[in-house]
């Protein structure tokens, strides 16, 4: 094949010289020399104007040294070890469980207790004697854990109208676990659509009177001595309880199920779980909807931490033992 061209190539080539040879007594004849000079230049002008990558205005705003690859790069890897990392990285002491409920009345309530003269008059005549709902509140995971626990300290993240909390204040009454306090963590909100199931959950200028049916609950079941809550966000209370010194034994979670948010309480939680030999535990790992939300952190945390994840019917339980 390669000798067929040969000929071909030989005869091309003899062409482009004589063509070239012509270009250049062309040019000797018609220009002076400077006159070829100024042409020369624009001609290389053009060419490098042409041959240049297409047309980018932003190209003039990068710079060309390699820094915003490696910043980039940077980001992404300090963002992965973000999601392990909380703002709190260091516990403050832990307190001794009998002074739990005061620290709380003191840092939140102005040490003084918020079932004093509740309800107010105002709110009165918007609450029922009890309302309670709940989700699997009753399950067996809740006795299995206080009988075998026996927890002097239960912080519970995701309380609503207190159905599981006050199944746990039955139980550790009924176990004389006299005690034992329950720290109740929930900014009673419940979600934006709560009310389409909850109607009857009354609403104050746009308040919904979640925290005082919750209190009300309390009250009705003579809990107030073993009840105490935090009404703020689960994120902002669980940094502070840790900051405190504010240790669980045994901690529920039990509020946002999405990824993200059950990630987080689920990571914070931990940091103040007492360790060894305190347990955590939550609702809805089975839950179809869950499948990329709860059960999906709680597999998450167990593996990096190298935990075994439990289950109780509805309910995934890690034992820090
Ligand atoms: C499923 S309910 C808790 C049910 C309760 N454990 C029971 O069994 O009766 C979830 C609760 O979590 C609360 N919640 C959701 N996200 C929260 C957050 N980021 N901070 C505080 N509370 C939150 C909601 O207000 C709601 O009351």
């Amino acid at each position: 094949m390669k000798e067929e061209h040969q000929p071909q190539l030989q005869q091309h080539h003899h062409l482009h010289h004589n063509h070239q040879r012509k270009i250049a007594v062309f040019a000797r004849k018609k220009f002076t020399r400077p006159t070829a000079y100024a042409i020369f230049l624009l001609l290389s002008y053009t060419l490098g104007y042409l041959s240049a990558p297409s047309c980018n205005p932003q190209r003039f705003l990068i710079p060309r040294t390699p820094k915003v690859a490696d910043t980039t790069t940077t980001t992404t890897r300090n963002t992965e070890l973000d999601h392990y990392s909380f703002t709190t990285s260091q516990c403050g002491d832990p307190i001794p469980p009998k002074f739990v409920r005061q620290t709380i009345l003191d840092r939140v309530f102005n040490g003084t207790s918020p079932y004093d003269n509740f309800p107010p008059p105002y709110v009165s005549p918007l609450l029922r004697r009890k309302r309670i709902k709940g989700w699997g509140s009753n399950g067996a995971v809740f006795e299995n854990l206080i009988r075998k626990v026996k927890p002097r300290t239960i912080i519970e993240v995701g309380t609503f109208l207190g159905a599981s909390a006050l199944h746990m204040a039955g139980l550790i009454r009924q176990l004389g676990l006299d005690e034992t306090q329950i720290l109740c963590v929930d900014d009673f909100r419940g979600w934006p659509n709560f009310r389409d199931r909850f109607r009857d959950i009354k609403m104050l200028n746009g308040d919904v009177m979640l925290l005082y049916q919750f209190m009300q609950n309390v009250v009705n079941l003579n809990a107030t001595e073993s009840v105490v809550f935090m009404p703020f966000s689960s994120g902002s209370t669980l940094e502070k309880l840790c900051e405190w010194g504010v240790f669980g034994d045994l901690i529920e979670v039990d509020a946002g199920h999405d990824f993200h948010s059950a990630w987080s309480d689920i990571n914070r939680a931990y940091k103040i779980l007492r360790r060894p030999g305190g347990v955590i535990f939550g609702h809805d790992y089975f839950t179809s909807a869950d499948n990329k939300g709860v059960r999906r952190a709680v597999n998450m945390f167990a593996r990096v931490h190298g935990l075994r994840v439990q289950l109780d019917g509805q309910h995934w339980v890690l034992d820090s033992a």
